[in-house]
């Protein structure tokens, strides 16, 4: 267990690709899986034996405080610290270090869904000494994330972030373990990159900096396909949470919610509250916020509707976003990374997809 290690989560930055569409808060604060965001990754901090956490955010800290108050509800001492400018990864951690009082601190990208043994990750650290030890997964698609090759051992032998030609296919998983020393020697008040800046320096002044590999499930939520593809796996049970509010399953429906006897609802799906799915929808691995509406026959696959949304009869949506209280008129086709603004209304017939040129 944990105890004598805090945590450190960041939050913030150069926002989410999501907001301006449906989005009245944060995407931390989203309703995945019924709970926001967040709560999943809280939920396993503190199933892991921490008791202390800080959320390091650059902006809307008053939704976190909302959400989250003193983290007693979820047996943490949750405090906030505000950035006046976004101070990038390594100096939202350095701005909360004077709320420190672990030697022992795990610091987390707030956007990632993971399951990993962080137990293992910080006994791996004590094990090896480490100043900073970093969770490491593989990916297919490495050159979207922070490459960090090791040697035989799993000490790190570079850091390189985005870079255009990967030399292994394993990254950073956005989780770490740094010894409070580490943190003091960041510079203060200005933007700093821990990618960029803080890891490549320890590296060069011979650091004991160490990765920790696992199998563990791991999603970075960063574009909407991947938050839809993390709530279906929350809902069911692929990706592990201790704040699911219900058992896993095909699909998770909040209080006040109607669905039609013959509505399909599958793959994972979140219905929110008061949702309501017509005769004959079907509804597939989506994440229905609270009051949107389906109506019969239409079929939503891999979207978010937002809160008070409608899919009228018949309309398609996949793989779409659909801004908060948008309307998606009778028959309407919506496909491939399709985004609607809030409250725009899409006549009957009035958008079809078509592959042909
Ligand atoms: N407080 C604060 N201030 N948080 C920030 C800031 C900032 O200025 N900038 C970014 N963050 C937070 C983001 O909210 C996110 O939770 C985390 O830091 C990482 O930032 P992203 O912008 O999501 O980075 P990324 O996904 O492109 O890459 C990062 O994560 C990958 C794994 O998901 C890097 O750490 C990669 O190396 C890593 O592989
Ligand atoms: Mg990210």
């Amino acid at each position: 267990m944990l105890e004598d290690v805090e945590a450190v989560i960041l939050v913030g930055g150069k926002g989410t690709r999501l907001r301006p569409l449906t989005l009245s808060a944060a995407k931390p604060m989203l309703p995945t899986a019924g709970v926001p965001f967040l709560a999943h990754l809280l939920s396993r901090i503190r199933a892991a034996g921490v008791r202390r956490a800080v959320l390091g955010t650059s902006y809307l800290a008053e939704t976190f405080e909302q959400g989250f108050g003193d983290g007693s509800a979820l047996g943490l001492e949750l405090t906030y610290v505000t950035e006046e400018e976004p101070l990038g990864t390594g100096g939202g951690i350095r701005n909360v270090a004077d709320r420190l009082t672990a030697e022992t601190v795990l610091v987390f990208n707030g956007d990632v869904l993971c399951g990993t043994d962080l137990s293992a990750v910080v006994e791996t650290h004590r094990r090896r000494e480490a100043d900073v030890t970093l969770h490491l997964v593989r990916v297919p698609n490495p050159r979207a994330f922070g490459c960090v090759p090791t040697d035989a051992e799993g000490r790190v032998l570079a850091f390189l972030e985005k870079t255009e030609d990967p030399p292994t296919d394993q990254i950073n998983a956005g989780c770490y373990v740094f010894q409070r020393k580490v943190i003091d020697e960041i510079p203060a008040g200005r933007p700093v990159s821990v990618e960029r800046e803080t890891f490549p320096a320890l590296l060069a002044a011979g650091a004991r900096v160490w990765g920790h590999v696992d199998n563990a499930y791991w999603r970075d939520l960063g574009t909407p396909a991947d938050l839809v593809h993390g709530s279906a796996d929350l809902v069911r049970g692929i990706a592990p949470s201790a704040a699911l509010p219900g058992p896993p399953g095909e699909r998770l429906v909040l209080e006040g919610a109607e669905l039609a006897r013959d509505a399909l609802v599958f793959g994972g799906t979140a219905v929110g509250r008061d949702v309501r799915i017509g005769a004959g929808a079907r509804v597939e691995g989506s994440m229905l916020f609270d009051g949107a509406v389906v109506g019969p026959g239409a079929l939503v696959r891999h979207s978010v509707i937002g809160y008070g949304a409608q899919v009228h009869d018949g309309a398609v949506v996949i793989d779409a976003v659909v801004g908060d209280r948008a309307i998606i008129g009778a028959h309407c086709e919506l496909r491939h990374g399709a985004r609607v603004w809030p409250d725009v209304a899409l006549p009957p017939h009035g958008v079809r997809f078509s592959p042909d040129v």
